[in-house]
Parts: C-alpha cells; structure tokens; sequence
C-alpha cells in the first residue's frame, strides 16, 4: 500500500506557461517539468537512455522529445514509444498556481502499464 504523497513545492504555474517546462530540483533529483495542454507532468530529467538532460528537448503532439536520441516519451506515464525502458514520472499537484511534485517515483497503474 502506497503512503500519501509528500509535496514539494517546484514552481509557479506562471513560470511554466512561459517556456511550457521547467527544470527543478528535488531533493538531489533533477525533474523536469512539462505542461501539456493544460495539465502539469514530471518526469526524472535524466534520460534513461543515456542521461542526457529531458527538459531540453522539445515538446511535440504532447510527447516529450529527448534531445539525445529522439526516444518520444508519454509525459503520463513515462513510456517511451517502440522502447522497453520507461521513465520515471512524479505526481504532480497544482494548487492555487502553485505547482507541487512527490519526490517519489510514482507507481503506475494497471491500466497505464498495459
Ligand atoms: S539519451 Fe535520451 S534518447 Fe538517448
């Protein structure tokens, strides 16, 4: 059983609207932020392909484009289209413009493992 979350809070929901991501730091852990349509997403920053950094790729059709090999990632959950490896991805609350992340990796569900 999963224990309740322990919000950090990253950044402004206004800091993100002006690139569409954010890189932050957690604890020690890079995360970087995306919003995509509207919705705030966090990923672990460093690829799990070969480290390079996730918050200076490019966004595009609401995938997350890594800048070192072009692995297309769903900022949901993680998973990177035609690869075994998924990123680790955070839960993310946004309240009153206020932008708040689990430093925890989140466990994805059963549906969003399928
Ligand atoms: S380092 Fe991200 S795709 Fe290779």
């Amino acid at each position: 059983m999963s224990t309740p979350a322990e919000w950090v809070e990253v950044a402004s929901l206004r800091e993100l609207e002006r690139r569409n991501r954010k890189l932050v730091t957690v604890g020690a852990e890079p995360i970087a932020l995306f919003l995509v349509d509207g919705e705030v997403y966090a990923l672990a920053d460093t690829c799990v392909h070969k480290r390079r950094s996730l918050s200076k790729g490019t966004l595009l059709h609401g995938r997350v484009i890594c800048p070192g090999h072009q692995w297309s990632f769903d900022p949901r959950t993680g998973e990177a289209d035609g690869q075994d490896r998924c990123q680790p991805v955070h839960a993310v609350r946004v309240d009153d413009g206020v932008v708040y992340v689990d430093p925890r990796p989140r466990a994805l569900t059963p549906e969003e493992s399928r």
